[in-house]
């Protein structure tokens, strides 16, 4: 049984990767979920969270997390997911309810009371895990990789040259890529390719009630991502998970990621060393490829699971 920790800014696509993760709870464990401001405030992403998980009657424990970043203030992104960071979809009322110790020291003691190792992963700005691994160095020896949705090796979408969750935290990220941790990168090159077709959106529409949310979340993203030139939707926080659960999914590569902190047009950039007489350890998998079908076919799948409950 893999055991796992979701650090996310629910956002339609962590929407996905956390529901496509709860499906699979015969093989991978959600030791607890955290928030942090990204895709919208920490308070409204939070919400988002409890609504998701109230949806599906789960008990996984939620810790809110951090407001922004460490040092600079907090850019959201409300042109691709709305006023709430998750337009699209009603939910009812409910008091899912947060853990209310101090999230870093709930995080911790979690990841270190268990026998295996954790994975840990990233759908939002890193700030909430670079904090753990600043302040519980001893942390690491716990940790079997972090997964991350974030960066890109060969272009932006914030910028020209940097992707939103690393853009937002440059300075938390590269805290996780110089760790010594093993992280596994799912960039924008492989992210943006990781697609669902208007078609197969409209697919889940009516089908159950955890397919019919993905219908109505997918929708609105949908038609958010046409102002950026998408006409299908790339569902970036689900590769990160989508790798967890089933690696063959992808390809990659490993090389040392690292990342622009500097003030400027390259802030929030990562670049690898492609240098043949580089030094520098490799410390990231980058993924590369996608098989569409089978991403498409898990999330599909998992929906279908959830809609039995
Ligand atoms: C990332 O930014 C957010 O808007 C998404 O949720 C995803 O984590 C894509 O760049
Ligand atoms: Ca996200």
């Amino acid at each position: 049984m893999k055991q796992l920790w979701i650090d996310c800014d629910p956002g339609h696509d962590d929407a996905m990767a956390l529901l496509t993760t709860i499906a699979h709870f015969e093989q991978a464990n959600i030791l607890g979920i955290s928030t942090i401001g990204g895709n919208q405030t920490l308070e409204k992403v939070t919400k988002n969270a409890q609504n998701i998980l109230s949806f599906v009657n789960s008990e996984i424990p939620l810790v809110k997390g951090k407001e922004g970043p460490l040092i600079k203030s907090l850019h959201t992104a409300p042109e691709a997911h709305g006023n709430t960071g998750m337009d699209g979809s009603f939910f009812k009322e409910n008091h899912y309810p947060l853990v209310s110790e101090n999230f870093l020291q709930y995080i911790y003691q979690t990841i270190t009371s268990v026998e295996d190792k954790v994975i840990i992963v990233g759908l939002g700005p890193l700030t909430n895990i670079a904090l753990l691994l600043e302040v519980f160095p001893d942390v690491k020896e716990k940790i079997e990789y972090i997964s991350i949705m974030g960066g890109g090796i060969s272009h932006g979408n914030v910028t020209p040259l940097a992707e939103f969750n690393i853009y937002v935290d440059p300075e938390a990220a590269q805290i996780i890529f110089q760790s010594g941790v093993s992280v596994v990168m799912a960039g924008l090159d492989v992210t943006e390719n990781a697609e669902i077709t208007v078609q197969e959106i409209q697919n889940l529409e009516g089908k159950g009630k955890a397919s019919h949310l993905a219908y109505e979340l997918l929708n609105f993203y949908n038609q958010s991502g046409r102002q950026f030139g998408f006409l299908n939707s790339p569902i970036h926080d689900l590769c990160a998970v989508a790798y967890v659960l089933n690696p063959t999914i992808f390809e990659g590569e490993y090389h040392h990621v690292e990342v622009v902190t500097d003030s400027g047009t390259a802030r929030g950039l990562t670049f690898i060393d492609k240098r043949k007489n580089s030094k520098v350890p490799e410390n990231t998998f980058v993924l590369k490829e996608v098989n569409r079908n089978k991403f498409v076919g898990l999330l599909v799948h998992s929906l279908e699971k959830l809609d039995l409950y």
